[in-house]
């Protein structure tokens, strides 16, 4: 048996995410280009005086997770509460599970004076992750363990780029009143794919290549061919059936008020929509909150959270 860990007090924090273009199709094969955010989740460790019980949550899939976490940085049996603060979003496709899991694992170790890679850190993430979303590609997680803007492949085995801008990249993000969906969104279209793959798989190879154009858009800051296939990724995401008309609403208000592209981002069935402004994103922001809509802006690429990385 793994012996106790001796715990001490330790606070982590990890980022959220947006995806740029691809998600969905990642889980198919296909890249997907990815950022960190500047919102994001911090966990607090709290050790009990003795070892030998499970640790405490109110809720049974954290509790689920904690354990995980706590066998996957190998442990053993030790006694804490965790205490999770953050400004990010919960359930908007934002990626606050991923970010809730590198948090919780970042903690976990600091508290018991370990130092996972980046890379341990980021599979044991991935792991986690598999209690809350089913299958998810690992997108999520490698966000939110690396931050930055990357380029992402699922595979096995998992490949990210980190994409260096040649400037930060302004974005609105707007919140729909719907939590997303992931696991459902993503079992019923991979059922759907699976059922008639000669309508879908065309479908998907032509969102590979909006990504695949849209990674020489941020290269060259063509900020008006990055906005038009992100639009052109939000029409496609529709016709796989992820949207709702919540969302394609939010991208038309985006776009009426000037955005120069707009789509969902994430899982869909809900959630947020990613705008790309004209310019600074404060009369974006100042005509969706007029409208009634719940916005907030930050900056893509503006400072990598670690080394560059390839793998
Ligand atoms: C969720 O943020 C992105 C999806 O592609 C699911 C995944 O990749 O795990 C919808």
């Amino acid at each position: 048996m793994v012996p106790a860990a001796k715990l001490q007090r330790a606070s982590a924090t990890a980022a959220g995410k947006v995806i740029l273009l691809g998600e969905h199709v990642v889980v198919h094969g296909h890249p997907a280009i990815v950022a960190g955010i500047d919102r994001g989740v911090r966990v607090t460790v709290v050790p009990h005086g003795s070892a030998g019980g499970a640790p405490d949550a109110a809720d049974a899939r954290l509790g689920q997770a904690i354990g995980l976490a706590t066998r996957l940085l190998g442990l053993g049996p030790c006694q804490f509460e965790v205490v999770i603060e953050g400004d990010l979003p919960v359930g908007m496709g934002l990626g606050s599970s991923a970010a809730l899991a590198v948090a919780l694992l970042r903690a976990l170790a600091a508290s018991a004076a370990r130092a996972p890679s980046d890379d341990e850190l980021a599979a044991h993430a991935h792991e986690i992750e598999r209690l809350f979303h089913g299958t998810p590609s690992g997108v999520d997680s490698t966000a939110s363990t690396y931050g930055g803007v990357l380029w992402f492949e699922a595979g096995p085995p998992v490949r990210y780029e980190r994409l260096l801008l040649p400037a930060p990249l302004p974005i609105v993000v707007a919140l729909s009143k719907t939590p997303h969906a992931t696991s459902q969104t993503v079992g019923s279209l991979r059922e759907r794919a699976a059922r008639a793959p000669e309508v879908y798989q065309p479908v998907f190879v032509a969102v590979a290549a909006l990504v695949t154009a849209a990674r020489a858009a941020l290269f060259a800051d063509d900020r008006a061919g990055l906005g038009a296939l992100m639009t052109m990724n939000h029409g496609l995401l529709r016709a796989c059936g992820v949207s709702t008309p919540e969302l394609d609403g939010l991208v038309e208000a985006a776009l009426a008020a000037g955005a120069l592209g707009a789509k969902l981002t994430g899982a869909g069935g809900g959630g947020a929509v990613l705008a790309l402004p004209d310019g600074p994103p404060g009369p974006l922001l100042a005509t969706l909150r007029a409208a009634g809509h719940d916005c907030f802006a930050a900056t893509l690429g503006a400072a990598p959270a670690s080394p560059a990385a390839v793998r």
